[in-house]
């Protein structure tokens, strides 16, 4: 599909991620946040990123991702909030990113870093001692179905087996929630709204038939192969 296609499926989405509104709130106050750095390394449009400098008088952000789209978005939001000299960004590969910040958020892109073994150990190079991580990744809730495995690859841990290796990278866990159901039935809504309403617009255009099969089969995916059975959890680590 198109940039502009790509960057239309996520507009109804306020984050990448299966969070509600007091979800974050809740995990920015574990976070104890305050003056000093915090990097989003995958940030998307960094919308956690600016809230969490938004609240915070002294921090200042660093938003580090790959995809350009996602980042103008994200300095668009920055300008909008009056925020643009508190918050950088950088077109990036979180993996290989070297910088140091008291405060890292990483959610959703432990697949940056080619696993998420990989992502805790790399994260613990980024934040020295003393420092907290927000670290979110999937996990399997429920035991996966061959058509789930297929989508999420052979890599994906259970809950206990993720904290295990959140252990073995030398974190300690401050702060454990996952994402409820109607989280991730927001999410996945969401995330198909804005191709929905493009189509309901533009019947008749070329791309249209890719758009509303790429849309029919997350849905049937989401229902059939993964809901309930794919967690995403939200760890606040500290060293
Ligand atoms: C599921 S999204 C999560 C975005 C954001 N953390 C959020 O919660 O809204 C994963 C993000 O990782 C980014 N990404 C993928 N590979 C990357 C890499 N090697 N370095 C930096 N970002 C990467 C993608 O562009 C995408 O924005």
């Amino acid at each position: 599909m198109d940039d502009e296609l790509n960057a239309l499926r996520r507009t109804r989405m306020r984050w990448n991620t299966p969070l509600s509104e007091a979800h974050a709130e809740l995990l920015l106050d574990r976070m104890d946040l305050g003056a000093g750095h915090l990097a989003d390394l995958g940030c998307g449009w960094g919308e956690l990123l600016l809230r969490a400098v938004g609240r915070t008088p002294g921090l200042r952000g660093t938003g580090v991702d790959t995809d350009e789209v996602s980042l103008a978005r994200g300095r668009a939001a920055a300008r909008e909030r009056g925020l643009e000299s508190r918050v950088e960004w950088a077109e990036a590969d979180a993996a290989t990113w070297d910088g140091v910040a008291e405060r890292v958020f990483c959610i959703g892109a432990a697949h940056a870093f080619g696993s998420t073994k990989a992502a805790l150990e790399g994260l613990a190079r980024v934040v020295p001692a003393g420092g907290r991580l927000l670290y979110g990744d999937g996990f399997w809730a429920a035991p996966p179905s061959e058509a789930a495995k297929e989508i999420f690859g052979p890599d994906m841990l259970t809950l206990p087996g993720l904290l295990d290796v959140a252990g073995a990278a030398g974190w300690r866990v401050l702060h454990l929630s996952a994402a409820d159901q109607l989280e991730w039935d927001d999410f996945e809504s969401t995330s198909r709204a804005g191709w929905e309403g493009w189509l309901r617009d533009h019947p008749a255009d070329p791309r249209a038939a890719d758009v509303r099969e790429w849309l029919d089969r997350r849905l049937r995916e989401y229902v059939r192969d993964y809901r309930g059975v794919l967690g995403l959890t939200y760890l606040v680590l500290g060293r």
